[in-house]
């Protein structure tokens, strides 16, 4: 099979590469990214000259040069991951999040139908569902829970879900949907909150929790997230919505603490700042339907997840160093500046 990974540069794209190249070495990957602030070479460094591994740099939102990379390559699969995927970016800028969210995939998938690709795999997010209460611990997104967004960046989501379904049902392509809860690992941007706060903590800078830090998020290692992709891209059927979630609730100040404690840091380091606008108070998913269908169930939990990940950050401090300067400085004093 030959697949088309997009935005592969970025944090679950590029595992999903590296998982993908190590459990199936006869696929061909074909990685489509722009190589945004998000998207870093040195991700795919590992996997750089495997010999069915190679790399374009392009935009999806550019209809001709997805369409003449498409009628070069000729697909069989494409798995989507290329997004703006940040909330709190999307909050500054929403209309960038239309262009690459929504008008890349309906992009990618005109050329999926033009050059007969026989898999077309859209990675959503939980975050499509909107939110639960706190007070409501029995409640979990299943995926007949009706769409309501909270953010831009989530909208952006929902609309190319929606789009994705109809060009299964108007033009027969075969489209597979999967929701997934926060992923966490290697190669995670440190604008997010677990690569943010290790790296913070390692660097005896303040670890900026929004509100009272009590809202909860489902966390997923981010390999058990490429397994489930795996999983649906092969035998998953056409037009159908796939949650993926492991039952790893925490709130983000029990995941910060625990981020001090692995790492001996003093807890003193934590600051409550400003609240994030519409802030989604919990997620929380019902992955019934994937575990019943092809068997998925995730294999790493919190505890051993977040050691890894933690060493990882330890042992690649190269890696996220060189992304602390530059464009991504003048964000950090852009929205922690005066929180
Ligand atoms: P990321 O921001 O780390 O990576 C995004 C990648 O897409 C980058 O390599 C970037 O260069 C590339 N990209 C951005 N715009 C592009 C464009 N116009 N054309 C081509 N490439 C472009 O994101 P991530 O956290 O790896 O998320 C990947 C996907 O998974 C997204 O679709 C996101 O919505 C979804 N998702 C993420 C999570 C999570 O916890 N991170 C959870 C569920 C779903
Ligand atoms: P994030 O990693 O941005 O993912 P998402 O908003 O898509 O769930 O944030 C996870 C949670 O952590 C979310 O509730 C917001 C919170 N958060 C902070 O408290 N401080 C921070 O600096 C960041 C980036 C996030």
């Amino acid at each position: 099979m030959k697949i088309i990974v997009t935005g592969g540069a970025g944090f679950i794209g590029g595992n999903f590469i590296h998982y993908m190249l190590s459990e199936h070495p006869e696929d061909r990957i074909v990685c489509l990214d722009k190589l945004t602030y998000a998207g870093n070479p040195e991700t795919l460094a590992p996997v750089i000259d495997h010999p069915n591994f190679s790399f374009s740099r392009g935009d999806i939102a550019d209809r001709d040069y997805v369409f003449d990379l498409f009628s070069r390559e000729k697909p069989d699969a494409v798995v989507n991951f290329a997004a703006e995927s940040h909330v709190d970016r999307s909050i500054e800028d929403p209309g960038l999040f239309l262009r690459t969210n929504v008008i890349g995939t309906g992009i990618l998938m005109d050329a999926s139908l033009r050059c007969g690709v026989r898999r077309f795999h859209q990675v959503s997010t939980d975050e499509v569902y909107g939110d639960l209460p706190l007070d409501r611990p029995d409640l979990f997104f299943t995926e007949q829970t009706p769409l309501h967004t909270s953010s831009p960046y989530s909208a952006s989501k929902a609309a190319a879900d929606l789009l994705a379904l109809s060009y299964y049902r108007t033009y027969g392509l075969f489209v597979t949907i999967s929701r997934c809860s926060n992923n966490y690992g290697p190669y995670h941007f440190p604008e997010k909150l677990i690569p943010l706060m290790i790296v913070n903590a390692l660097r005896d800078e303040p670890l900026p929790v929004y509100g009272k830090g009590e809202n909860v998020r489902d966390w997923l290692y981010v390999v058990d997230h490429c397994r489930a992709i795996d999983l649906i891209l092969r035998d998953g059927r056409a037009g159908e919505v796939y949650n993926v979630g492991g039952h790893n609730e925490r709130t983000n100040l029990c995941v910060v603490e625990e981020i001090l404690r692995r790492l001996g840091k003093n807890p003193d380091l934590i600051r409550f700042v400003t609240d994030r606008p519409g802030h989604d108070r919990r997620y929380a998913i019902d992955p019934s339907k994937i575990k019943a269908e092809l068997g998925w169930e995730p294999t790493t939990g919190f505890e051993e997840g977040i050691g890894r990940t933690i060493d990882w950050y330890l042992g690649h401090r190269e890696w996220w160093e060189r992304i602390l300067s530059g464009e991504y400085r003048d964000y950090y004093e852009k929205m922690y500046g005066d929180r």
